[in-house]
């Protein structure tokens, strides 16, 4: 899979290490920063990874900021983004089986190292189960998003925001 990752400089140093683990499971890791621990804005980051996905150039995302807060609510904001901190090996791969998410976020200041190894393969290896009820819960939430969030799923919508 492609996997788009992206953080601010709370999330830096552990998405160094996501990315070579990411390669080590035998992954493409799109790295779109921050490249330092300079303070940087995790919209910016979550705009880059969202993007991304939308125009299908990456499979999945995965945000890392401090708390893994910011960049969730970031990525929500984007229209055929479904995006959860998951801290629990139960949450991250239920989150796929039951809610589709396509974005997982990590706070880097929370979490040790070990266990977001472990949450990325989990998540990673989650498939949505399809079930009608789940259909039918993503339907509603697709239908807010199109009365309540402006932009649309089309990736027309990024191309003059490069
Ligand atoms: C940056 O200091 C911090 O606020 C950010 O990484 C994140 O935790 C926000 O939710």
């Amino acid at each position: 899979m492609i996997i788009a990752v992206g953080a601010d400089h709370g999330g830096f140093l552990l998405k160094t290490k996501i990315v070579e683990f990411l390669k080590e499971l035998g992954h493409e890791a799109n790295d779109l920063g921050t490249h330092s621990e300079e303070p940087a804005d995790y919209p910016d980051y979550a705009r880059v990874v969202c993007r991304q996905i939308l125009q299908k150039k990456a499979d999945k995302g995965i945000l890392i900021c401090g708390s893994g807060v910011g960049a969730c609510v970031a990525a929500n904001k984007f229209p055929g983004i479904r995006a959860a901190i998951c801290h629990d090996t139960f949450s991250a791969h239920q989150g796929v089986e039951d809610d589709n998410i396509n974005v997982l976020c990590l706070g880097a200041r929370v979490i040790g190292d070990e266990l977001a190894k472990d949450l990325v393969k989990v998540w990673l290896s989650a498939s949505f189960s399809e079930a009608e009820r789940h259909r039918r819960r993503l339907s509603k939430v697709e239908e807010i998003e199109r009365e309540f969030l402006k932009g649309n799923r089309n990736s027309d919508t990024f191309k003059d925001r490069a």
